[in-house]
């Protein structure tokens, strides 16, 4: 079974001082979050769609779904204090609702990148049933730095063998927990990503070409972005 995970459950402090999450701002006609779970519950690959978000945006999240998509796949679940715990309470709800075996896949992304395509997330499923996990990125376009005290450049690693890492990110559920469950608190506190998760332990961890337009809403300039190409798509109809 492949079930798709989305990933509502930050608080968007970077957005500034909203009281609404970002996932929740409009975007075009609807919240971030509709033009995001849309692409997923399209694919009827999906055993279900996961959405998780903070505790007192359950409810909220639930209503502007049933509004405008009409499909019992959908479920909506309280997230975690840390990205990678509101992808453990999905991994939680999978194993105790449908078991997890062999074939469980499970494709994560950010709720906040509404504009993923068919093809990455295909891409995503068959790259994570051969691999084990898969990650989607796009060739560093700017040169990287590394400065280990903010101060000066510590080096500069080859911009050719850069990327920069999107979403979705997409994994075999058994492999995933395993991992995940074997770090030690230390560990866990690091881990940015979920793909971090199997390349500390070695795992290796496959590339999907990403989109630059699979960008991820961050700072208000970000939807002001984002806005401009909604309304292009929508002139171009
Ligand atoms: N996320 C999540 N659970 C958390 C934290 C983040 O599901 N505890 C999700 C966010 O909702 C978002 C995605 O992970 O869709 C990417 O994270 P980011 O852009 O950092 O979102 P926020 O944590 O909301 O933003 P900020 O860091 O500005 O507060």
């Amino acid at each position: 079974m492949v079930f798709a995970v989305v990933l509502a459950g930050g608080m968007g402090s970077r957005m500034g001082n909203s009281d609404t999450p970002k996932q929740f701002l409009k975007l075009g006609k609807s919240p971030i979050i509709i033009h995001t779970v849309e692409k997923f519950y399209v694919n009827s690959k999906f055993e279900k769609v996961i959405v998780l978000c903070p505790k007192q945006w359950v409810s909220h999240t639930e209503n502007i779904i049933k509004k405008s998509i009409k499909d019992e796949k959908i479920v909506v679940l309280e997230g975690g204090n840390t990205r990678n715990d509101t992808l453990y309470n999905a991994l939680n709800y999978i194993e105790q609702n449908h078991g997890i075996d062999d074939e469980t896949i499970i494709v994560t992304h950010d709720a906040v990148r509404p504009f993923v395509t068919h093809r990455i997330i295909e891409e995503n499923i068959e790259a994570a049933k051969k691999y084990g996990a898969c990650d989607t990125v796009i060739p560093a376009t700017d040169t990287i730095v590394e400065s280990k005290d903010g101060e000066t450049i510590s080096s500069i690693p080859n911009r050719a063998e850069l990327f920069q890492g999107q979403t979705p990110q997409s994994f075999k559920a058994n492999k995933l927990k395993n991992l995940y469950e074997s770090l030690t608190q230390d560990e866990k506190d690091k881990l940015t990503d979920a793909c971090k998760i199997f390349s500390i332990k070695g795992e290796p961890v496959h590339l999907v070409q990403g989109e630059v337009f699979n960008m991820k809403i961050t700072y208000p300039f970000d939807l002001r972005v984002a806005q401009t190409m909604i309304e292009g798509a929508i002139t171009n109809d």
